[in-house]
Parts: C-alpha cells; structure tokens; sequence
C-alpha cells in the first residue's frame, strides 16, 4: 500500500485506508508493514487508518530492512517506524531479510534491547533459511516467534529446504507472504483446485489460503485494497478441508516451484 519500494504519489490512500479500516470493523487484528514498503509511507497510511482503534486490540508487525542492522541504526529505524505508524510499540519487529555483512549478533543484540526498552514485544526474522533461523535463536534470550517467508500451493521452497519441518519442530510461525500468488491463484485455478471449489463450495483463493493456514504453525497475510476481495478472503477462515485433501492439493498441486522468479525484496 503507498507504492513499492517507494512512495507512489498517485496512490489511492483513502482507498488503503478504508480498506484497513474496513478490515479491523470485520475482526481483523493482524497487520504487516515495513519501513522499506512504499519507503516508510506504507506505515504512515497504517498509521492514518487505525488512529481511531483501540491499538491494545491490534497485532502490528512491522521490519528493518538489512542496511540498518548495526545496532544503533537498528534502534533508530524501530524508532522512526513507530513514529511513523503513531504507536508506542510493535507487537512483532522482524529483520526483513538475513545480511551476511553485519554480524547476526551485533543485530540481535539490538533487537533485544528494544525489547527490553518495551518498543517491541516480539521479534521474529523473515526470508531467513532454518540454519539461518537456528542462528539467530542461538543468539537471542528472547524467543524467535516467526519467520516470514514465501510459500503458497505454487511455491513450495520452504518444504523442499525442510524450514517448515523446522518451524512445526520448534515451535516457530511460519507467515507464509503471497499466499495467492498476488491474485493469480484467483484466475488460473488448475482442475485440482476447482474440485475442491465444487466440494467446499468456495473460491480458489479462498482454498489456498485455506490450505496454508490448515498446516500445523502456518499463519498467513494477504493483502488487499478491494473490500470484495477482502470479504472473499475472510471467507478463507471458519471452516477446514479434509487431511485428505490437504493432502491431495499438497502432493498434486500442478507446477510446483522451489526457487523464487520474482523480485526478492518484499
Ligand atoms: N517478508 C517479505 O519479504 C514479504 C514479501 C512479500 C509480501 N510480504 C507481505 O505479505 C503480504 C501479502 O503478500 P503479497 O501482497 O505479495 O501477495 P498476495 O496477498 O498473494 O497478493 C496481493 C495481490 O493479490 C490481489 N488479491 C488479493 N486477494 C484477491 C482475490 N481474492 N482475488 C483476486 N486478487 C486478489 C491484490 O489485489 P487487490 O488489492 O486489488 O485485491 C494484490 O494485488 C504483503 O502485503 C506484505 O505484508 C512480505
């Protein structure tokens, strides 16, 4: 929302906004955001729509992006992301992807001390593999919560690399991003999904969100500025598919892929 990776200045934010808004009358708590989405403004529009909530009754989630990872830096993006969201703290502060360049426990230090001064209740990393993730559990004397990553019925990497074995053994969410391929996954259902459209008497995204969200410790985020669509993925939760066809869509699902062809920065 806001733009990508910086601020669109055509963006509709009364639309973003009413979207949020819309989402919290409907009973949803969790949001997402990070200081590298549409460069901060992304915050800023969460900020603007959730002003008249109750915050005690919002999860919010927010992540630093890798070049602020010394510890200092580190303290200051948290800082400026509240500022920008207009909160006292995050519930969740995740390192938005691992960096080889600055040292995981200089980092890690930092994340703890922000929770300690409060400003952060929870942290979690994100696009990090299981041995990066073992790393930082090692590092900290806070539990690693999540690891944000890319998975959904198309991409399945981080089956194939074992991190969800890893995250279900740990007891770590594993929040899966793009769980309908950005809208894909509405329009090209493959015939497996539209069988189970027809038994569940649900649409395609709403059996692959659902999916995801059936395996044990996956958790998912879904974004969206059209409040039909919001309805249609709300419509993803409350009821739950067969072990079998989980399954089924596990092991049958059509072109699986492994390795990301799209832009890593999320
Ligand atoms: N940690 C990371 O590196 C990372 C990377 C990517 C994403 N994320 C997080 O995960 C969230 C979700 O990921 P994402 O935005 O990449 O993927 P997504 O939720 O799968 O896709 C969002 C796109 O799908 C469309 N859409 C949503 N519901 C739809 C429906 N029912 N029918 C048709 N189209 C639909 C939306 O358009 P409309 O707005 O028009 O509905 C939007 O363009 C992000 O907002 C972000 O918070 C994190």
């Amino acid at each position: 929302m806001g733009g990508r990776l910086e601020h669109n200045h055509t963006n509709d934010d009364a639309a973003d906004i009413l979207a949020i808004q819309t989402a919290i009358d409907m009973g949803v708590t969790h949001f997402d955001t990070a200081e590298v989405y549409a460069a901060g403004y992304a915050e800023e529009l969460l900020g603007r729509a959730i002003k008249k909530y109750n915050r005690s009754k919002l999860f919010i989630t927010s992540k630093a992006k890798p070049i602020n990872f010394k510890h200092d830096d580190l303290i200051n993006s948290c800082k400026q992301s509240l500022q920008r969201v207009g909160t006292d703290y995050f519930d969740l502060y995740l390192l938005h992807h691992y960096s080889a360049s600055i040292p995981l426990a200089e980092t890690i230090g930092a994340l703890d001390e922000l929770v300690r001064q409060g400003l952060i209740r929870n942290i979690g990393v994100s696009n990090f593999t299981k041995e990066h993730l073992a790393d930082t559990q090692n590092l900290t004397k806070n539990k690693i919560v999540c690891d944000q990553v890319h998975l959904s019925l198309e991409f399945r990497e981080p089956e194939v690399t074992g991190l969800l074995k890893y995250c279900q053994n740990n007891d770590v969410f594993l929040v899966a991003w793009r769980p309908t391929g950005k809208g894909k996954l509405a329009k090209d259902a493959p015939p497996i999904v539209q069988e189970m459209c027809k038994r569940y008497q649900k649409t395609p995204t709403q059996i692959a969100i659902n999916w995801l969200i059936s395996q044990d410790h996956v958790v998912t985020l879904s974004k969206t500025t059209n409040i039909a669509h919001l309805k249609e993925n709300l419509g993803a939760i409350g009821w739950e598919m067969a072990i079998e066809d989980i399954e089924l869509l596990q092991k049958e699902y059509p072109n699986q892929k492994d390795v990301s062809d799209t832009v890593k920065l999320g």
